[in-house]
């Protein structure tokens, strides 16, 4: 085992200048043999989303990362004008060109603090799932949604090309990560990795509930304990914080945009450490 530690990010957005300063000077290693998880949202363009995951890569000894919606976007400033299923394949493309691990790579094993454990990057979207009590349709929750006003921009920007809509990428991601989470040999422990909530406990303090639908599926409320998290990494909420369900330690490791870190004053550090209670750090890092 080596004495590297684990660290995680989301939300980098470096389309802000002050974030992009962060990443620029502030995210750093403790030592040589640290890995870095990203768990989506660094940017919209693809070229920011290389630059900050290359500066990245220079730094940490792997860096791994699983997309979040923003990158996902096709904005129209983008020289990059690839849709769907097509703008993440070339993004999979610029990772493995500055050396960064994706949900479509081998799975890496981290044998730091805290492990042997399998890092899970994945890309699972969303299915409008997370709808109110009481709105038993993706229809009538969208309708509810966009009466009070609350609309994300996937629904303009995120495009689910080649399929006839988001819910339905996700149902074909969901399937095809499950299968290969079940392949896993039996006792594997898992790191998952997603951009969004794996399971809808993290969004019941959402400020606009209506916003829920934009941010899971009811269909991975089990994997933590089906495919034995030793914790579970995401981001997209912008509400960095600990949660625990079964046992499993759920971490929400969001920077956010200024006016968010801005507010919390980054009192949990610029990284989160994934195994926080193995070999603890002391207070004066
Ligand atoms: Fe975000
Ligand atoms: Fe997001």
């Amino acid at each position: 085992m080596s004495g590297g530690r684990l660290w995680a990010t989301s939300d980098l957005h470096v389309g802000y200048q002050e974030n992009r300063e962060i990443v620029a000077e502030r995210l750093l290693p403790r030592s040589a043999e640290d890995w870095l998880i990203v768990a989506g949202d660094v940017g919209e363009n693809a070229a920011d989303v290389e630059w900050a995951l290359g500066i990245l890569a220079g730094r940490f000894a792997r860096v791994i990362w699983a997309p979040g919606n923003h990158e996902l976007w096709t904005p129209q400033k983008d020289p990059v004008q690839l849709r769907g299923r097509d703008r993440y394949d070339h993004l999979v493309e610029v990772c493995r060109s500055v050396g960064v691990l994706t949900p479509e790579d081998d799975y890496a094993v981290w044998t730091g603090v805290g492990g042997p454990v399998t890092i899970v990057p994945m890309l699972l979207l969303y299915d409008y799932s997370f709808r109110p009590a009481g709105v038993p349709t993706v229809e009538g929750a969208l309708k509810v949604a966009y009466e009070a006003g609350i609309v994300a921009t996937d629904e303009f920007l995120l495009h689910p090309d080649p399929y006839p809509d988001r819910a339905s990428w996700c149902a074909e991601r969901v399937a095809a990560t499950g299968a290969r989470l079940a392949a896993l040999p039996a006792g594997t422990r898992t790191v998952l990795v997603n951009h969004f909530p794996m399971t809808r406990l993290p969004t019941r303090i959402l400020r606009h509930p209506e916003f829920s639908i934009w941010c899971g599926t009811e269909r991975t409320a089990d994997w933590h304990t089906r495919f034995a998290a030793a914790a579970v990494v995401y981001g997209h909420l912008h509400i960095p914080r600990t949660t625990y369900e079964d046992g499993v330690r759920f971490e929400e490791v969001s920077l956010g945009y200024p006016r968010e870190w801005k507010r919390h004053g980054l009192r949990r550090g610029l990284l989160r450490d994934v195994f926080p209670d193995a070999d603890p750090i002391p207070e004066s890092w």
